[in-house]
C-alpha cells in the first residue's frame, strides 16, 4: 500500500488516481487546508475503487505511527505542504513548520515503522537564478528569495542527511517546474482558494469570467518576447514521473534527483495566443509591472528522468490547456459545486 500525503491535493489527486489504475492500494493522509474531500470522491468514481482516506495533519507524529501500525504501507509520496510564495513570506513560520517540521515528523515515523521508500514533491525553484539553460540535476542549487523555496531546499537537506546517516533509505527529489493541466476527464483538476497565483489558473478564471483581465507580469525580461519563460508539464504527465520514480527506488538505495519537466520553455504571450486558440475567443489581458521576485526564465533538462526511469513527458502545450480547460468550464467554481458532467458519467 502507499501512502500519498496531500494525496487530495491537484498533484496529489492526481498521483493517487495514477496508482490506482496501475493496481495500487492507496492510502491518502490530507488535513484539507488547500484541498477537498471531493476530488477523492471523483476518482472513486473515475476509477470504480475505493480510496482510503485519513483526514489528519502530516505534523502529527502519533497519528503516523498509528497510521503505520493499521496499514501496511510500503512507500511514501509526500505532496503535504504550503506552496504559495507569497504567503510564505508574509507567514514564514507556518511554512517552514508545515513544509519542514512535517517532513522532518514523517520520516521520523517512517523510519519507527521501518518504511524507507519515499518520493518527495520538490521544485524548480531550489536552482534560484540559475546561470544556464536548460537546467540539469547538477546545477547548482541557488538561493531562493522567499520562505517557500527555502522550505523545499531545506526538506532537500534534510532527506539527503537523513539518507546518509542510514543506508536502508531509498529517497527520490523530484524537481518539478510548471505544473499545468487536468486529468482529461474533466473530474479533477486545480482548484486554487482566493485569487489565483499561478499564470493558468487565473487564465482559466478570465476565460469563466470570474476575473477581469489576465494581469501579464513585465514585457521588459532578456527572453525572446520580453515575457517569462517557463516550462508547462502536464499533471498527469508528472503524476506518472512519480510511479516510475518509485519503481526506480525500489532498486536502488539513497538519494536521487530527477527533474521532472518537458525541456521545453514557453513565454507568457504564446501561453495567452495558445489558450485563445483552444478556448477559440481573445483573452483579455493588460501588461503590467514585473512581480517582484520573478525570474526571466526557467525550462529542465529532463535528460536524467528519461534515461534512468524510462519517462519523458508525453503532453503538448495545446492538450495541457484543452484539458485544464474543460475542468474548468465544466467545474466553474472548482470542487464547490458538481461537475455538469457527473450525472453524465456517473
Ligand atoms: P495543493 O495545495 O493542491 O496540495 C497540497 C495538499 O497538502 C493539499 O491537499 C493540502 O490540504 C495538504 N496539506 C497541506 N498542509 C498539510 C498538513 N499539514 N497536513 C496534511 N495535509 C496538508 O498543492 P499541489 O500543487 O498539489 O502541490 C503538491 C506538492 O508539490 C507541494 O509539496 C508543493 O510544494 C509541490 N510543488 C508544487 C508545484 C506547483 O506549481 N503546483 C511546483 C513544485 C512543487
Ligand atoms: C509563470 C509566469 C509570471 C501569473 C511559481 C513558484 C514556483 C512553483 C510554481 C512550487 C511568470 C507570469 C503569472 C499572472 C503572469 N511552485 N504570470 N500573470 O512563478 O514560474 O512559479 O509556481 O514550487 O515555486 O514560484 O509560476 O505560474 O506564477 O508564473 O504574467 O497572473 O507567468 O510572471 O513569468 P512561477 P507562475
Amino acid at each position: 500500500m502507499i501512502l500519498v500525503t496531500g494525496g487530495a491535493g491537484y498533484i496529489g489527486s492526481h498521483a493517487v488516481y495514477e496508482l490506482l489504475q496501475a493496481g495500487h492500494q492507496v492510502l491518502v493522509l490530507d488535513n484539507l487546508c488547500n484541498s477537498s474531500r471531493q476530488s477523492l470522491a471523483r476518482i472513486e468514481q473515475l476509477v470504480g475503487r475505493r480510496v482510503e482516506f485519513v483526514r489528519a495533519d502530516v505534523r502529527n507524529r502519533a497519528m503516523l505511527s498509528s497510521l503505520f501500525a493499521s496499514f501496511p504501507v510500503t512507500a511514501v509520496l509526500h505532496f503535504a505542504g504550503l506552496k504559495a510564495v507569497g504567503e510564505s513570506v508574509a507567514e514564514p513560520l507556518r511554512y517552514y513548520e508545515t513544509n519542514v517540521s512535517g517532513s522532518i515528523a514523517l520520516c521520523q515515523a517512517m523510519a519507527e515503522a521501518g518504511i524507507f521508500r519515499l518520493v518527495f514533491s520538490s521544485s524548480a525553484t531550489v536552482y534560484g537564478e540559475a546561470s544556464q539553460m536548460p537546467i540539469s540535476e547538477d546545477c547548482p542549487t541557488g538561493q531562493p528569495t522567499n520562505p517557500y523555496g527555502q522550505s523545499k531546499l531545506m526538506i532537500e537537506n534534510v532527506l539527503r542527511g537523513l539518507a546518509a546517516s542510514d543506508p536502508r533509505w531509498s529517497i527520490g527529489l523530484l524537481r518539478y517546474f510548471n505544473p499545468i493541466g487536468a486529468h482529461e476527464s474533466g473530474l479533477i483538476g486545480e482548484d486554487p482558494t482566493g485569487v489565483p497565483n499561478n499564470l493558468v489558473p487565473y487564465m482559466l478564471q478570465v476565460a469563466v469570467g470570474r476575473r477581469a483581465a489576465l494581469n501579464i507580469y513585465g514585457d521588459d525580461y532578456p527572453t525572446p518576447d520580453g515575457t517569462g519563460v517557463r516550462d508547462y508539464i502536464h499533471v498527469v504527465d508528472l503524476a506518472r514521473g512519480h510511479l516510475k520514480a518509485l519503481e526506480r527506488l525500489e532498486q536502488q538505495r539513497g538519494v536521487a534527483v530527477w527533474n521532472l519537466g518537458t525541456g521545453r520553455g514557453y513565454s507568457v504571450l504564446e501561453m495567452v495566443r495558445t489558450f485563445e486558440a483552444v478556448i477559440g475567443r481573445p483573452l483579455p489581458h493588460v501588461i503590467c509591472p514585473r512581480r517582484p521576485g520573478d525570474i526571466a526564465q526557467c525550462w529542465s533538462d529532463p535528460g536524467k528522468a528519461w534515461r534512468e526511469l524510462d519517462w519523458r513527458a508525453e503532453r503538448d502545450l495545446t492538450a495541457m490547456l484543452a484539458d485544464a480547460w474543460r475542468w474548468q468550464s465544466r467545474n466553474p467554481h472548482g470542487y464547490a459545486q458538481p461537475a455538469k458532467t457527473l450525472a453524465a458519467t456517473g
